[in-house]
């Protein structure tokens, strides 16, 4: 028995995901935490919206609202489509909870009090019209290299370099145009650097992290890390406990990162164990994954253990960070402005989410980016979806209703029969070792082999054949089929948790699909057991419908 968090990357509370975020945290953290759960371990599963930060204010500064109104409406919006996508968090939180502000002012205090937070003066960009300090990201103006008159004062996105907003030729305030001055401002800074070593050697140490995570983070290391401000001028965010530091705020991701934490302590205060938290995240034993895109590495790698090691609470640190590489839309970059994508509401529009999980999960960008196609999804939902899966599940479970009234036949397993199990649970304890070195991809492919050997079976033992001659032939293949429809619903629970309690539903069994560990699939359905009303899984879709409905939905939402 092993015990372990797993955490999913915390969504801004600003926008809907796409299926590209969609795949990188919440529906793979979902799969492994599903997945652990049937190993028989102990999970805690959480995530929450992430909503303070710049943008956030200045999305509510257009709509003239206060930036609480944006983030209660998102994050009910985002809590919502996550459950309906079958996310199965055991806490969606939100960085606005009061257990997160106490949990993260403590945090600092702690980290100020080990000496690791120090302040220094900084000039930085003040909008006088605004009454705000600039972020980098919120100046614009003529790129000093490369000429373009609309670069940002991170980085010119025409020739690539990076730029201070100092740098920036006639800088304007993004929000209102006024030329911005220089302001001497005061801010606090935590001192990364001297967790170079300890963050070499634990990057180095950790063999699980994908090749994207290692390398990015052993080059910024070795290229020196520096000192990263903690603190904004911000009114928008969780007051900085430092003394001296009223009126400001803690950056938003030196927050959000530590949702991670205080989501765990609120689910332990909430099931009335507080206890719970300390055996989660203070027992060396417990194994902290977390599921992020490949732009969130530094923060998870880097910047969180670092955190977590200077708190000095001898919290765990990652066991891995299973970053995902980009899911590209018809080989362009998602982008709402551009309408290039598919949204998470109006994939739930369009058809149900296992549809989506199963591309998503079967595309899933582990190495190197996907893409996802139309033509790619109709090839994969009709050609295996629906004609591996979901007919055999239905030509066993009709089979048995039409020919044996509904009752799984008493037959005796004949040797055929017998290796045909076994060639079936072999690839379907491979899923689970593809699943432990979290290739996700593969682990799908293994259990939809489960199905391709039922159909193979079924064609070459043809019961329908069977039947007018040998009844109890026909009944031994029927009888190992429905097994194996029982060892597939639990086996693709993890990835297709709606249709796996379809299936399960159909056979009649008893408990529930979603508790049922790996060991019981394999116990099989006994003669004499009276199955329900069997119904198509899925059904096949065109490409063409689904496009002209997309364009129909965008068009009555305006
Ligand atoms: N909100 C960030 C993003 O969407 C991710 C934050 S992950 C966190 O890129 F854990 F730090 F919150
Ligand atoms: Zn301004």
């Amino acid at each position: 028995m092993g015990r372990w968090i797993v955490a999913s990357a915390w969504p801004y509370a600003y926008s809907i995901p796409h299926l590209g975020n969609l795949i990188g945290a919440p529906l793979s953290a979902d799969v492994f935490a599903r997945f652990l759960r049937k190993m028989g371990e102990e999970v805690v599963f959480v995530s929450g919206s992430d909503e303070h930060g710049t943008p956030i204010e200045a999305e509510a500064r257009r709509r003239g609202i206060h930036p609480r109104e944006l983030t209660d409406e998102m994050h009910e919006r985002l809590r919502d489509l996550f459950r309906r996508f079958g996310i199965s968090y055991d806490n969606y939180t939100r960085t606005e909870s009061p257990v997160h502000v106490d949990f993260v002012r403590d945090f600092y205090s702690k980290v100020y009090d080990n000496g690791y937070v120090f302040e220094r003066e900084v000039e930085q960009l003040y909008c006088p019209n605004c009454r705000m300090f600039l972020p980098d990201r919120f100046v614009t103006g003529t790129c000093p290299y490369c000429g373009n008159p609309s670069a940002y004062g991170d980085q010119c996105d025409r020739c690539g370099k990076l730029l201070k907003p100092t740098d920036l030729i006639g800088p304007r305030c993004v929000f209102c145009g006024s030329t911005p001055v220089l302001r001497r401002t005061k801010h606090w800074f935590f001192d990364l650097p001297r967790f170079a070593g300890p963050l070499e050697d634990y990057v180095s140490g950790n063999e699980r992290l994908p090749d994207n995570a290692r390398n990015m983070s052993l080059a910024m290391i070795r290229e020196g890390l520096e000192p990263r401000s903690l603190t904004r001028d911000n009114s928008w965010g969780i007051p900085a406990p430092f003394p001296g530091a009223e009126g400001k705020t803690i950056y938003v991701w030196m927050e959000a990162v530590l949702g991670y934490v205080s989501a765990v302590r609120e689910w332990a205060e909430e099931a009335g164990d507080p206890a719970a938290f300390d055996t989660y995240w203070k027992s060396p034993d417990t194994r902290a994954v977390y599921f992020i895109g490949k732009d969130n590495i530094p923060f998870h790698v880097i910047i969180l253990p670092a955190l977590l090691m200077a708190s000095g609470e001898g919290y765990v640190l990652p066991y891995n960070v299973a970053s995902t590489e980009f899911l590209m839309y018809e080989g362009m970059k998602f982008s709402k402005s551009k309408g290039v994508g598919i949204w998470m509401d109006e994939a739930l529009d369009l058809l149900e989410p296992d549809y989506w999980r199963y591309y998503l999960l079967a595309t899933r960008p582990e190495r190197k980016d996907a893409n996802f196609s139309w033509s790619d999804f109709e090839e994969k939902i009709n050609g295996e979806l629906n004609d591996v899966l979901g007919n055999f599940v239905h030509r066993v479970l009709t089979f048995v209703r039409s020919r044996f009234g509904g009752v799984v036949p008493d037959g005796e397993i004949d040797g055929e029969s017998s290796e045909t199990l076994a060639e079936a649970r072999s690839h379907a304890e491979r899923s689970l070792e593809e699943m432990k070195g979290f290739r996700m991809r593969r682990s799908l492919q293994e259990v939809m082999e489960v199905a391709r050997i039922g159909n193979r079976y079924l064609n070459s033992r043809a019961p329908w054949d069977q039947i007018r001659v040998d009844r109890e032939a026909a009944a031994a293949t029927i009888r190992t089929a429905v097994s194996m429809v029982k060892m597939l619903s639990v086996f693709i629970e993890p990835f297709l948790p709606f249709s796996a309690e379809k299936i399960w539903g159909m056979l009649a069994l008893d408990g529930d699909v979603h508790r049922v560990t790996y060991g019981e699939a394999f116990n099989p359905v006994p003669g004499g057991h009276e199955i329900g009303e069997p119904r198509p899984l899925f059904s096949k879709v065109s490409r063409e419908d689904l496009i002209a409905r997309l364009e129909e939905i965008r068009r009555d939402r305006g």
